[in-house]
């Protein structure tokens, strides 16, 4: 399927399954070889949930434990710059070595606010993971670890991605069409 159509805006194919596939994998790889010790890998849902669940099937470190959290700043194509914490972690996490799993990283107000409330955890380490990445929406000076794929300022859905909860199934990534 080259193009898709959500709530009457087209969106074409843009970064395809198969480049999904090795993008999760480079990931994965560099992860592995940075040999993190028992990392704790933390999902932030929705959005990341495939990408999650992909590169934890790549990964070979000892001893990984996954866990998830939920954080929200988006309503429809434009950032709110609300972020609303939505589901916390509450096991004792201080001393972790953790792995942030990002979908995409835009303006980096969702990042910063979870390093804020890992840290006040009293976290070992954090390291960020994000499959998408807008550099020229970035305004935040945190290093992001692993980045995917750097893309334009352009609004996409598929693979956990969503446009108002919609086509997060879509095997491919899609972006809007103008
Ligand atoms: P940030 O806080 O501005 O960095 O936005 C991060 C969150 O906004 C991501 O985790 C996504 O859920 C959502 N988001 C940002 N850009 C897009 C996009 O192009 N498509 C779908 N969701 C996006
Ligand atoms: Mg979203």
């Amino acid at each position: 399927m080259k193009e898709t159509i959500i709530n009457n805006n087209i969106f074409k194919q843009y970064i395809s399954e198969d480049e999904i596939t090795n993008i999760v994998s480079d990931i994965a790889n560099k992860i592995n070889a940075s040999n993190t010790k028992k990392p704790l890998f933390i999902s932030v849902l929705n959005g990341s949930f495939l990408f999650a669940a992909d590169i934890m099937r790549k990964i070979t470190i000892p001893n990984v434990e996954i866990s998830f959290i939920k954080l929200s700043s988006y309503e429809g194509m434009k950032s709110s710059g609300e972020i609303r914490k939505l589901i916390g972690i509450n096991s004792d996490i201080s001393g972790r070595n953790i792995i942030l799993l990002e979908d995409i990283i835009d303006t980096g107000n969702t990042l910063e606010k979870i390093i804020e409330l890992l840290t006040k955890k009293k976290v070992g380490s954090i390291k960020v993971a994000t499959l998408l990445f807008k550099p020229e929406a970035y305004k935040k000076d945190i290093h992001i670890d692993y980045i995917g794929k750097s893309i334009e300022n352009d609004f996409v859905v598929g693979y956990g991605l969503d446009y108002d909860e919609i086509g997060r199934n879509l095997p491919h990534i899609y972006k809007l069409k103008n």
